[in-house]
């Protein structure tokens, strides 16, 4: 799929802009605090309902939203794109109490009507390349569980209404829990037991849903990183590993969702049990796909504790082109490829490594810089160059 269009209103320092995007994709110079991360920020927003940076949605309003015609503060972003499936629109409108600084309204659009967010996740395809992304190896594994929901979700969004219903359903339950521990009841309370069993039943259901998509992304997504990895790393092979916090037998498991769902649900409900002297004690859900991990390996051992620095970039690098062909094998769709200051993070021979699978890959690509003659690389002199200037983004010749 590829971008055509984009509109911002009031996101970030932006006050207005209206930029026509071509099919191959911009390369985008720009001082720092021009507003290059922005514009692929709200990609990133319109692609996956949330900011990848924002912590609060209230921090993408431009600061002087609202003030000189008198009303709320806002935020409006548009974008047009082309599919196999023929052009579509997708929008978001943020509304801001200036009082409370507190998101009053937000609405998310397709093809200018409303929709769930829910059913506006995936409708832009995008894979995000940014200098933070070394923290996917070495980060919590909080970090990683994100990407991966993020992928799978862009890909299938059954896995999110799972994902959202098992959040739900464990919120539910810890708090049953914590309300037991704090009077003392304990695991051999049948009362208390019966109480929470319908809760066990939904975690159990909704959970072994996610484990399974998770299991089947996470093997698709070795191999490829695998195979990414050795074109990229000289005689090492990078991998990644999906290890749930409940343990599930190897070799039990197939790689299709709706058996493998029922395998993972009689083994989570087996530890569910197990874990209930524990949970009771500690007020809380001690076993789930909630606590479940992706770990980056190098030969054999942990990338994060046994890699270098630049071994740990390359990973990540893998990790991303092997999103890019995830996302084309569950969806038929490439997806648009945004790589925010990356260039300059590598050495040259690396940069060449990274710039030529790029190449290769086939996606619309947004690629930015502070240096522009790191985007004379040969393999993007054919990308029209745009550049961005305190919140204007100007076209070159
Ligand atoms: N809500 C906001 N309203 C107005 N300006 C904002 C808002 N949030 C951030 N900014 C400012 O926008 C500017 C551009 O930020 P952005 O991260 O897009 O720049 P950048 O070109 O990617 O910079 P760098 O090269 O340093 O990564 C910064 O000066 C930042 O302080
Ligand atoms: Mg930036």
């Amino acid at each position: 799929m590829h971008l055509s269009r984009l509109e911002l209103d009031q996101f970030r320092l932006y006050s207005h802009m209206e930029l026509d995007i071509p099919r191959p994709g911009l390369r985008i110079s720009g001082r720092n605090a021009s507003g290059k991360t922005s514009l692929l920020e709200a990609l990133v927003m319109l692609s996956t309902t949330r900011s990848p940076r924002a912590a609060a949605d209230r921090e993408i309003v431009n600061w002087s939203s609202g003030s000189e015609y008198g009303v709320r503060p806002y935020v409006r972003i548009d974008a047009g794109f082309e599919t196999r499936d023929g052009p579509g629109s997708a929008g978001i409108r943020l509304e801001l109490d200036p009082e409370r600084q507190s998101v009053i309204h937000k609405q998310f659009l397709l093809d200018s009507r409303p929709v769930r967010a829910h059913d506006s996740v995936g409708a832009i395809k995008c894979v995000l390349f940014s200098p933070e992304d070394v923290f996917l190896v070495s980060g919590a594994p909080s970090e990683r569980r994100r990407q991966i929901d993020i992928l799978i979700s862009q890909c299938d969004r059954a896995y999110l209404t799972s994902l959202t219903q098992y959040g739900k359903v464990l919120s539910q339950r810890n708090q049953l829990l914590k309300q037991f521990a704090r009077v003392r009841r304990s695991s051999r309370d049948i009362g208390a037991v019966t109480e929470l069993s319908f809760w066990d039943e939904e975690l159990v259901a909704a959970g072994s849903t996610v484990m399974a998509y998770r299991h089947m992304i996470a093997a698709r997504i070795a191999d490829l990183v695998r195979a990414r990895s050795a074109v990229l790393v000289d005689d090492v092979e990078i991998g990644i590993a999906y290890v749930p916090k409940l343990p599930i037998y190897p070799g039990s498991l197939v790689g299709e969702v709706k058996r493998d769902r029922d395998v993972v649900a009689s083994q989570f409900q087996a530890a569910v049990e197990q874990a209930r002297g524990e949970e009771f004690r500690r007020g809380m859900t001690v076993v789930g796909p909630h606590r479940d991990d992706f770990v980056f390996m190098i030969s054999e051992r942990e990338l994060a504790a046994f890699g270098s620095r630049g071994q740990q970039r390359l990973g990540v690098v893998a990790y991303r082109l092997a999103e890019i062909d995830v996302i084309d094998q569950q969806s038929g769709e490439r997806p648009i490829l945004l790589l925010d200051d990356v260039l300059s993070e590598l050495d040259s021979v690396h940069r060449n490594m990274l710039l030529t699978a790029v190449a290769e890959c086939d996606c619309q690509l947004l690629v930015t810089s502070t240096d522009a003659s790191l985007l004379d690389h040969p393999v993007l002199a054919s990308l029209p160059a745009a550049e961005v200037r305190d919140g204007t983004v100007w076209r070159l010749a």
